[in-house]
């Protein structure tokens, strides 16, 4: 691995990013009030898994790129001193666990994303929160995932090694390439490997490789005067992917590839089968759901 030299073992990563500014059309209508990073799998919503994935890895400051139409996500995340309270007098401690999301030592800011302008420019929006020299952790609750290891500690790992970006990255079957950046890994070493080219969403024909990027990020935070240089895509968009690739061409770029499931929650593809997967851990909801699909045929 390279290591980028002034930026070589910097100091822990303690604030991650989570643009939650997105419309969520393909979810409409359950996304026309209701945030998408709100919708649960089964009683949890996705973006509280995001959280306390990184939470887990001692996140200690959440910075959430918003919109106007998402108070929910803040209230979410709201201590709600008299829901608590009132469970409390019920004695009703497994609700109070429950709807006690976040520490008081966790810090959340709330940053107005203005237009939707794309993951890039979401990212950009945090510039004022994170220090010259410092990397932070970017996590879109879409992607919901399952791992034996928390996928961020790999992540953390090997960019406190290099200082310089890591993405986690999974192959994609060819006809889901071109939803995702795709990277070319070159010589794999224990899961982790310097990249020598990124491409937003190509054609599968033309595609440097099939692995993925997955929403989890560390980042240094000289992506953002490369962000702000970063011209919209056909779409007028600021593609993170495009900026990353600039910062290619200046230091090295590292994928991990996650060890673990990764459910694209973005289609109702993955929406369904995270909620399948995780209701079939539950051995009573296994055994009635195992029994409705064998009813089914
Ligand atoms: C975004 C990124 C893409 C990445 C994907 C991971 O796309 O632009 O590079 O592979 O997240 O989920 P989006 O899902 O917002 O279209």
């Amino acid at each position: 691995m390279s290591s980028h030299q002034d930026n070589n073992h910097p100091a822990k990563i303690t604030k991650a990013v989570f643009p939650v500014g997105g419309l969520g059309t393909r979810f409409l209508p359950a996304t026309k009030s209701m945030p998408k990073e709100l919708m649960p799998i089964i009683d949890k919503p996705l973006i509280q898994y995001a959280v306390e994935e990184a939470l887990a890895v001692g996140i200690e400051t959440l910075i959430f790129v918003t919109s106007a139409s998402k108070h929910a996500i803040f209230d979410h995340f709201d201590p709600m001193p008299s829901l608590k309270m009132r469970f409390e007098q019920q004695g009703r401690m497994d609700l109070v666990e429950k709807v006690n999301i976040l520490s008081p030592d966790i810090k959340t800011v709330y940053i107005p994303q203005g237009e939707p302008l794309g993951l890039g420019h979401a990212v950009l929006q945090a510039q004022s929160l994170i220090g010259v020299n410092e990397m932070f952790t970017v996590l879109l609750a879409d992607d919901f995932i399952e791992a034996p290891q928390n996928p961020l500690l790999a992540l953390i790992e090997c960019a406190r090694v290099t200082g310089q970006t890591t993405l986690s990255v999974e192959q994609v079957p060819a006809e889901r390439i071109s939803s995702y950046g795709i990277v070319s890994p070159k010589q794999w070493h224990q899961g982790t490997a310097e990249i020598d080219a990124i491409v937003e969403k190509p054609h599968k024909d033309e595609a440097p490789s099939d692995f993925g990027v997955i929403g989890r990020y560390v980042l240094p935070a000289r992506i953002f005067e490369v962000l702000k240089a970063t011209p919209a895509d056909g779409k007028g968009e600021i593609q993170l992917t495009d900026a990353i690739k600039t910062l290619l061409q200046q230091e090295g770029v590292h994928a991990v590839q996650l060890d673990g499931q990764r459910f694209d929650c973005g289609h109702h593809e993955g929406f369904v089968m995270a909620n399948l997967h995780v209701a079939m851990k539950d051995p009573q909801l296994r055994t009635k759901i195992s029994n409705y699909l064998n009813d089914q045929g």
